[in-house]
């Protein structure tokens, strides 16, 4: 079965059940509505285990070269920076940044937006409930790589899951089931770095001790 026809079959199989659930949610009796609700949020997640299967499938198949394009990362990673800042106040995180301004690199913005994104994202969920909840995203250039740091005061990574971060499907000891996720998205983010020449690593220094994500990419001229 070709990637392809899988990508097409999801939308088949899921899209009709979407729609109906709206349906329903709208038109329902209103006494079902909370478990109309539940199964839409459980559609939801499963369309987005597939489809992020179906990216990790492809780009480990991927023969043809990515499109690339030089574009101002410090920009981009200031952009994504500030819609965090609101996410993580709601959760009385403190984002602070300090991004060196003209740092360019090259390869497809759409799929570094998506690696920053899955970071800072990780970074709120996983402080949370931290008794101290900062989080500080860091650009410099570094001997011809652009290095982006993003660190956390979080419920850190334990030496035992540190070597397995990146594995897909692999949800560390600490993330416990008080937080939802699939365990993908550092696998993707991971290849993501290095289909652009870059490498994504992570450090902590154990439990509560929050956590560092560091990302390198070759800088632009
Ligand atoms: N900033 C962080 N602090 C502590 N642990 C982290 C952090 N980021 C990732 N982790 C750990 O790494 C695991 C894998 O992260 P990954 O982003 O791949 O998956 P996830 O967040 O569980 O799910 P999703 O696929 O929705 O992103 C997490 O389950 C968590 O245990
Ligand atoms: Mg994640």
């Amino acid at each position: 079965m070709t990637l392809h026809k899988t990508a097409h079959d999801r939308e088949r199989f899921l899209n009709p059940l979407r729609n109906c659930l709206k349906l329903l949610l709208r038109n329902g009796p209103t006494e079902l509505g909370s478990q109309f609700a539940v199964i839409e949020h459980s559609v939801d997640n499963l369309s987005r285990l597939v489809s992020n299967l179906l990216r990790l499938a492809r780009m480990e198949t991927e023969e043809t070269p990515i499109a690339r394009a030089r574009f101002d990362l410090s920009r981009l990673t200031q952009e994504i920076s500030e819609y965090t800042e609101v996410m993580s106040k709601e959760h009385g995180i403190e984002l602070k940044t300090a991004i060196d301004p003209g740092i360019c690199t090259t390869g497809r913005k759409e799929l570094i937006e998506e690696l920053i994104v899955n970071l800072l994202s990780n970074a709120v969920k996983y402080t949370r409930e931290a008794p101290m909840r900062q989080i500080k995203v860091e650009l410099k250039a570094s001997r011809g790589f652009a290095e982006l740091v993003v660190r956390d005061t979080g419920i850190g990574i334990t030496p035992e899951d540190l070597p397995h971060m990146f594995e897909r499907f692999y949800r560390g000891s600490t993330a416990g089931s008080a937080t939802k996720g699939t365990g993908l998205g550092l696998a993707i983010s991971r290849k993501i770095a290095l289909q652009h020449g870059g490498e994504l690593r992570a450090e902590s220094a154990g439990i509560g001790k929050g956590s560092t994500f560091i990302l390198a990419l070759p800088i632009t001229k």
